[in-house]
């Protein structure tokens, strides 16, 4: 049977309180909107629609590269109202539509699968999705005939004493016959606590004209929604269990789940190891067998195999295999650090490769710079990569020696087999062979001391 999607994004959330549209907050790493259409896609249905309304332009933008339509409600009247602005989409079609919204991301493909099948199978007009919670607060209730066939679904703020302790809530996910959808909305109303015209009045209407209702339950944790900051932080901490628990599945290590923070785009190989307090994001991949050791934040990136890395900052690079990063190494975007490297503590490399077998241990800044193999960079080497005015580059070739403490005035080149002097400014190209000293030659003063009368 044909089907599609509604997806409803046009709402605000005031109670967010927050300059960025609701459905744009993230949840590890994505828009919530996006968990809801890629797990719709991902269900195989491919006709998804989306309606928006406050701030359209961004969730426009935020979503565009997933391929789906835009229907548009100018004001924000209601969830029934919403679903009534996507008519031009709905219009014509023979089928199933699944209503979602797009606050509520933590819904599985599986459960939309289940849905749709029971839905289709039972020859229902409508099926709700649902949940039994603790806490059911704020929630739309399902009210049951003698607890068994569905009546109508009531709101929260327009429920009696009696139906609020009603603990079955409307997931806000539903499954309609699309026909039986549109004829239904014609005949809502705003006659309620929030003068709004609700989508969930539909079901007692279709009630009423004695068509066939289903309601499927899944558990809580799928079908919660986010209307305030602290519901952002508990879906946060539900989907963080999922992924951690899917990453420890394929044969990851980690500490503690808990307090790990992995985005949902991140691939690890087996047998890497991740202790506590590492947040890893973006479209990184980190490679079979390293040891991620606290704290490091790692960001759109690549750690090739058998690396280690402590308590540093990777943005935007690409760190080869057997190489060692840290503690407090910083490495900002568009570097490339090769094999069995050794970047230590109080290293900053910005938009720089370093070659294979490099070492540069401590103390040392590394900027538009193209470094050899098997260099040997002295503890507080300083890469002059700025004039005030423009960035020009530096190139270091292999095998070199950087003594402590020297300065590298850019653009300059560094030949092959060279050696540079502790505490020289190197300000012109040092030949392949060399020994480079640029500082002035000492000066020892006999009996000086003595003769100005400074002895203690
Ligand atoms: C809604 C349901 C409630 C359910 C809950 C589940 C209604 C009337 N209530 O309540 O039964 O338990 O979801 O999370 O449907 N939206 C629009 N246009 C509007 C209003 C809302 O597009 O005019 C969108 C919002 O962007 C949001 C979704 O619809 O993504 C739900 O709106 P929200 O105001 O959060 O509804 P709830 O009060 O949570
Ligand atoms: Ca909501």
């Amino acid at each position: 049977m044909y089907k599609c999607a509604v997806i409803l994004a046009a709402g605000e959330g005031k109670r967010m309180k927050s300059n960025t549209p609701k459905v744009l907050h993230k949840v590890c790493g994505k828009e919530m909107v996006n968990y809801v259409i890629d797990n719709i896609k991902e269900a195989n249905i491919e006709d998804v629609n989306l309606v928006i309304g406050k701030g359209a332009n961004l969730v426009k933008n935020s979503t565009e590269d997933r391929k789906v339509s835009y229907s548009f409600q100018d004001k924000q009247l209601g969830t029934g109202h919403a679903v009534i602005c996507a008519k031009d989409f709905l219009a014509n079609k023979k089928g199933s539509v699944v209503i979602f919204t797009a606050d509520a991301p933590l819904i599985t493909k599986d459960s939309i699968e289940n849905l749709i099948n029971f839905h289709e199978k039972g020859e229902y007009k409508a099926t709700i999705l649902t949940s039994i919670v603790d806490n059911p607060s704020g929630y739309g209730r399902i009210i049951r005939k003698d607890n068994s066939e569905v009546q109508k679904i009531v709101e929260h703020k327009d429920c009696s004493e009696e139906e609020l302790n009603i603990n079955e809530i409307n997931s806000g996910m539903y499954c309609f016959d699309i026909e039986s959808l549109i004829s239904s909305l014609s005949k809502i109303n705003n006659d309620n606590a929030q003068e709004e015209y609700y989508l969930t009045d539909v079901i007692e209407i279709l009630k009423n004209e004695n068509k066939k209702l289903g309601a499927i339950s899944v558990p809580f944790e799928e079908t919660m929604g986010v209307n305030s900051r602290l519901q952002l932080s508990q879906a946060e901490k539900i989907m963080r269990k999922r992924i951690n628990e899917m990453h420890m599945n394929n044969g990851v290590t980690i500490i503690n789940p808990e307090s790990t923070y992995i985005e949902c785009r991140v691939k690890i190989e087996q047998d890497t190891i991740i202790y506590p307090g590492n947040v890893i994001q973006g479209n990184t991949l980190i490679k079979k067998n390293c040891v991620l050791y606290p704290n490091s934040r790692i960001k759109d990136s690549t750690i090739g195999e058998n690396s280690t890395i402590q308590s540093s900052v990777i943005l935007d690079s690409h760190v080869g295999n057997n190489t060692t990063v840290g503690p407090f190494a910083y490495i900002r975007p568009e570097s490339i650090i090769g094999n069995n490297v050794r970047i230590g503590d109080f290293v900053e490399i910005k938009k720089s490769s370093i070659g294979d077998g490099t070492k540069v241990s401590h103390l040392t800044y590394i900027g538009d710079a193209e470094i050899g193999n098997e260099c040997n960079f002295g503890c507080g080497t300083v890469v002059v990569n700025y004039d005030g005015k423009v960035k020009t580059k530096t190139i270091v070739g292999d095998n070199s020696f950087i003594g402590c403490n020297t300065n590298l005035i850019s653009p300059v080149k560094v030949n092959n087999d060279t050696y540079i002097a502790a505490g020289s400014t190197i300000t012109d190209d040092v030949p392949k062979g060399a020994l480079a000293i640029a500082r002035a030659k000492q000066v020892n003063k006999e009996g000086w001391v003595a003769k100005k009368d400074l002895k203690k």
